[in-house]
């Protein structure tokens, strides 16, 4: 009797033990989960289960990051010359589009083209860097799409601005680099258009059909300047 008595305490502490600290707002303590909770894999984990034996997939074919956008002119001499023919800048020719092309101009560009554009920069003053032509330089004769062409994908020690700007930029810096030439010529201004005087549908607008005749006459053995 006595040891029943003993006995039922010892089931009345180990019954208190068990329950007093549960709480209802955290999961259950399981016997022998099994498959009750999923085992995830590590994202770059090797197992064999995956067809290449790793967890992280690559891409499907054609897939691109977020905020960019795909460029259709390669960097040959004919996606140069393509480019130089057809690419339109597709920003309004605002005020608020020149001045931040001048920042951006300011800050990396004009350390090599000079403010003017006249291609007598700082690091040319210096001798650090030579042949950075002046933007009214009649035999490269410059446009719209080649220098954008050239801030993408960088021409001989120019390199790339592809990283450092977004398609917005690189286009409001073209705009201040064609009126940087403009002035240069002797032209007179271009007039300022509103904001919204063009509506920007697409960035980088695909080739069209003229690009495979350029290019069909580029391929067929014309003397081009190297654009790499
Ligand atoms: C490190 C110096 C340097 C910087 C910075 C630089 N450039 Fe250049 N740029 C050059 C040189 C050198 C060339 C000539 C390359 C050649 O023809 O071999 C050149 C050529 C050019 C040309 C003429 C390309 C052609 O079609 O012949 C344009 C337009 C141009 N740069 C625009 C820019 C713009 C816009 C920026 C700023 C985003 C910039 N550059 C920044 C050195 C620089």
């Amino acid at each position: 009797m006595k040891s029943l008595f003993h006995k039922s305490i010892v089931l009345f502490l180990v019954v208190v033990t068990a329950t007093s600290c549960f709480n209802k707002d955290k999961p259950n303590y399981q016997y022998f989960p099994d498959m009750y909770a999923p085992v995830s894999y590590e994202a770059y984990g090797e197992y064999d289960v995956f067809a290449n034996g790793q967890e992280a997939k690559l891409p499907v074919e054609g897939t691109i990051p977020r905020g960019w956008s795909p460029y259709a002119y390669e960097n040959t001499n004919e996606g140069y010359e393509q480019a130089k023919a057809q690419l339109k800048n597709p920003l309004p020719y605002s005020e608020k589009n020149i001045a931040a092309g001048q920042q951006l101009y300011t800050i990396y560009c004009a350390v090599c083209h000079g403010d003017q554009g006249n291609g007598k920069g700082i690091l040319v003053e210096r001798e650090k860097i030579l042949g950075v032509p002046s933007y009214d330089d009649a035999g490269r004769a410059i446009t719209e799409g080649s220098t954008y062409h050239v801030m993408y994908y960088g021409l001989n020690s120019m390199g790339s601005y592809a990283s450092q700007t977004t398609i917005e930029e690189r286009w409001q810096i073209d705009h201040y680099v064609m009126k940087l030439k403009g002035t240069l010529e002797g032209k007179p201004e271009r007039e300022f258009q509103s904001d919204t005087a063009s509506v920007k549908k697409n960035l980088v607008p695909a080739i069209n059909a003229d690009a495979t005749a350029l290019g069909a006459k580029a391929n067929a053995g014309q003397d081009e300047e190297s654009t790499n």
